[in-house]
């Protein structure tokens, strides 16, 4: 099946040139269709594909506060990257499964799913569900099993590190071109042994904060989190993105928010801001991205924004040299010094091995 994304910007740059006119009727499936439209009405200029990242990033969106937008940001991300050009495989890593949901995956018990390659000894290819928004954007969804693994993984060897060895296995496994660009993770609403798994298995993590009261109420202690995974488990791991969420533009609280989280935390914070929008929460009981189910509106448009820079800024990483990076030699780096927008908060020079080498 020919990728939706390259047809429509091929179809596009046709339409540009003084080639033949391609209709919705060229387009043989409403995925397709759909998509067609979402890029028409939002980049008709600007067809070209994301750029690819200078190594493969395994992203982790977390923030231990339910309902800030992790999975919407996870879903709706990963469906711009993809419908974008890039690879991107999302790993939902909450036992309530919306990220599966919001991308039309079975999820119900007994699916195979990210608890079985946690707790169990499935891989990721045996548990990676196809999704129809494009191709290129696969994902492992989360049934209500993966709520007993907190406790089951206790007592399992280097429980800490299941969700990375798992996905550098998958990633070694797979040959060169079909290796994701992109992996993001989204995490439950809690700082248990999930979100550590994620931590663990990240390379950045990508905050959405929700421009609302008590927005960064809870943040120093995920900020800590991160601080003491880098020092015990994942010297590579750092915060790299801020994704402001829910931004209503009518309110001053709004500013306040965003310009409080701005002076803070500076550069990470992408100038793409979500605002708040109902076609974004109407979307997942679709079982859609806002992108596909309103390409027009803003929520799709934000997001098309901010997979954009997230992509753009990922074109200067540099592959670490580190042929041991885990129990396989697969190209997972962790950050590098040189990185312009990181070099404050990485730890990159400290992290030429893992803890759990
Ligand atoms: N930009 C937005 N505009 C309107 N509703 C949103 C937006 N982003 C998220 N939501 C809604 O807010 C709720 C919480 O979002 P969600 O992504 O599930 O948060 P989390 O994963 O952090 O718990 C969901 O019902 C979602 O549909
Ligand atoms: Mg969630």
């Amino acid at each position: 099946m020919t990728d939706p994304g390259e047809r429509l910007r091929s179809s596009l740059a046709a339409d540009q040139s003084s080639g033949p006119s391609y209709g919705l009727a060229d387009f043989d499936s409403p995925i397709a269709m759909e998509a067609l439209r979402a890029t028409r009405v939002l980049h008709a200029a600007d067809q070209e594909p994301f750029p690819a990242p200078g190594r493969i990033r395994v992203i982790t969106i977390a923030n231990q506060k339910g309902g800030v937008g992790k999975t919407t940001s996870t879903v709706n991300l990963g469906v711009a990257l993809a419908l974008y050009g890039l690879r991107t495989l999302v790993i939902d890593l909450d036992p309530q499964g919306n990220c599966s949901t919001a991308l039309g995956v079975e999820h119900t018990v007994g699916t195979p799913s990210v608890y079985d390659a946690l707790v169990g000894d499935s891989t990721l290819a045996e548990v990676v569900h196809p999704t129809t928004a494009s191709p290129l954007l696969r994902c492992v969804p989360a049934t209500i099993d993966l709520a007993g693994a907190e406790i089951e993984l206790v007592s399992v060897v280097a429980r800490e590190h299941r969700l990375r060895r798992a996905i550098e296995a998958h990633i070694s496994a797979l040959p060169p071109d079909e290796r994701p660009h992109y992996v993001l993770i989204d995490c439950p609403p809690s700082l248990g042994l999930l979100t550590l798994n994620a931590l663990v298995a990240g390379d950045e993590v990508l905050i959405p904060i929700q421009c609302e009261y008590y927005a960064l109420e809870g943040l120093g202690q995920l900020l800590s989190n991160i601080d003491l995974v880098r020092a015990h488990l994942n010297p590579g791991i750092a915060v790299r993105t801020i994704l402001l969420t829910m931004y209503d533009g009518r309110t001053k609280l709004a500013d306040q928010v965003a310009d409080e989280v701005r002076n803070h935390f500076g550069e990470l914070v992408l100038q793409a801001v979500i605002p708040r929008n109902v076609r974004v929460s109407e979307a997942p009981g679709y079982g859609q991205s806002v992108l596909t189910y309103d390409p027009g509106s803003r929520g799709s448009t934000s997001y098309v924004e901010a997979a954009r820079e997230l992509a753009q800024r990922g074109v200067s990483m540099r592959p670490l040299d580190r042929p041991s990076a885990g129990v396989s030699a697969a190209p997972v780096a962790t950050l590098s010094v040189s990185d312009p927008v990181m070099s404050d908060v990485a730890t990159a020079d400290a992290a030429t091995t893992r803890e759990s080498q």
